[in-house]
C-alpha cells in the first residue's frame, strides 16, 4: 500500500506574511479555494498576531471568517498569546499555532521575549485551546541555524522541542526559518526526538535558501516523519529573519513526494492554478 505523507499548506500564512505589498482579502479567499481544489486540507490560513508586527496578515479575523468550511478542510493560524487566541477562537480557526525559538536572539527578534517568557505566554493559550477541543501545533524556528547565531545546538532545539510536546501540542514543527539547515543537522534532531515522541507528532517546515529543502526533507522521511510544509510557488519567509527566503515550493515537495513512491492527495499543478489570483500582488516570481 502506498504511504501517505501529509502536507500542510503555509503559503497564505507564511508565504503572504512577507510581501511587500498588502493582498487584498477576495484574493487571498480565492488563492485558499485553489489550494483546496488542488487537495490541500491543511492550510495555514492566518496570523492573529499585531496588526502593527505583520500589517500583511491584519485582515485574519475577517479572512478566518469568509474561508468556505468543509469538514476535510484544518485551517491552522498562528496564536502569539491570549489577544490572538481570543481572535482566533472568534472566527473558528481549527488549530492553533504557537511559535517560539531555539535560540533567544531569534525569539527577541520575532516574538519581543524570552524563551521562558514565550511559555509563560502559551500556558493560558494552551489551557483554552484544550477546553475548547482544537488541535494545537507548535513551531521550534532556527531549529537547524539561526540568523543571529549560526548553527544551533541540536540539544537546543530538541529541548524547546520537548518543552512544546510536553504542554500539549499534537504537532511539533521543527522549522529551518532561514533555509540553511543541513540534513545531519535534521537527522540529529529528529533522531534525539524520536527517543521520546511518536514521529505523528512531529513535521518539519523548511525554507530553501541553499537548495537543501529537498535533502532536508529526505533526511525527516528516512526517520519516519510524514508531516511536511510548504508554500505554494515557494512564496515565505519572515519578516523578523535577516535573509529568511522563501519556504520550500509545495509543488516541489509534491512532485519530489511522488516520485519517491508516496502519496500526498495533491495535484502540483493546481497549486500553481491556485496563485494566479496572488500573482498581481507579488514581487517575486513563483516556483511553478
Ligand atoms: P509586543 O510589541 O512585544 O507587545 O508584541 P505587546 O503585547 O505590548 O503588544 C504591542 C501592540 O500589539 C499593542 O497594541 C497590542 O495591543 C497589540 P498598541 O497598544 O501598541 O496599540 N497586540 C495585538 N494586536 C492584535 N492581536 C494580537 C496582539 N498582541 C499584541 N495577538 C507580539 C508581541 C508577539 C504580539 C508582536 O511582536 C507580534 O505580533 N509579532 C509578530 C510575530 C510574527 O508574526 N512573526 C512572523 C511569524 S513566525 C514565522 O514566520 C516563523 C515560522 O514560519 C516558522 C519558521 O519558519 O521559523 C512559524
Ligand atoms: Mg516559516
Amino acid at each position: 500500500m502506498t504511504e501517505f505523507v501529509q502536507i500542510v499548506e503555509v503559503g497564505p500564512r507564511d508565504g503572504l506574511q512577507n510581501e511587500p505589498d498588502l493582498v487584498p482579502l477576495s484574493a487571498k479567499l480565492a488563492f485558499v479555494e485553489g489550494l483546496i481544489a488542488a487537495g490541500l486540507r491543511e492550510i495555514e490560513a492566518t496570523s492573529f498576531v499585531s496588526p502593527k508586527a505583520v500589517p500583511q496578515l491584519a485582515d485574519a479575523d475577517d479572512l478566518m471568517v469568509t474561508l468556505p468550511r468543509n469538514s476535510a478542510v484544518c485551517y491552522h493560524a498562528l496564536v502569539p498569546n491570549e489577544r490572538g487566541l481570543e481572535r482566533a477562537l472568534t472566527a473558528k480557526t481549527d488549530v492553533i499555532a504557537l511559535f517560539t525559538s531555539a535560540t533567544e536572539a531569534f525569539c527577541q527578534a520575532n516574538i519581543r521575549c524570552t524563551v521562558a517568557e514565550s511559555f509563560e505566554r502559551f500556558a493560558p493559550v494552551v489551557e483554552r485551546v484544550r477546553a475548547a477541543g482544537l488541535s494545537l501545533r507548535g513551531y521550534v524556528s532556527v531549529a537547524f541555524v539561526c540568523p543571529f547565531c549560526g548553527d544551533v545546538d541540536p540539544g537546543a532545539a530538541v529541548d524547546i522541542a520537548l518543552r512544546l510536546a510536553e504542554i500539549g501540542c499534537d504537532d511539533v514543527c521543527l522549522a529551518d526559518t532561514v533555509g540553511r539547515a543541513r540534513p545531519e543537522q535534521v537527522t540529529a534532531v529528529f533522531s534525539q526526538l524520536l527517543k521520546t515522541l511518536s514521529p505523528d507528532r512531529l513535521s518539519l517546515h523548511v525554507h530553501d535558501t541553499d537548495g537543501r529543502a529537498l535533502d532536508n526533507i529526505d533526511a525527516a522521511l528516512e526517520l519516519g516523519i510524514r508531516r511536511f510544509d510548504g508554500a505554494a510557488g515557494g512564496l515565505g519567509g519572515c519578516p523578523f529573519a535577516p535573509g529568511a527566503p522563501g519556504n520550500v515550493a509545495t509543488q516541489r515537495v509534491v512532485r519530489h513526494l511522488h516520485e519517491r513512491g508516496f502519496e500526498t492527495g495533491v495535484d502540483p499543478d493546481l497549486i500553481t492554478r491556485a496563485l494566479d489570483p496572488v500573482l498581481p500582488y507579488l514581487t517575486r516570481p513563483v516556483v511553478t
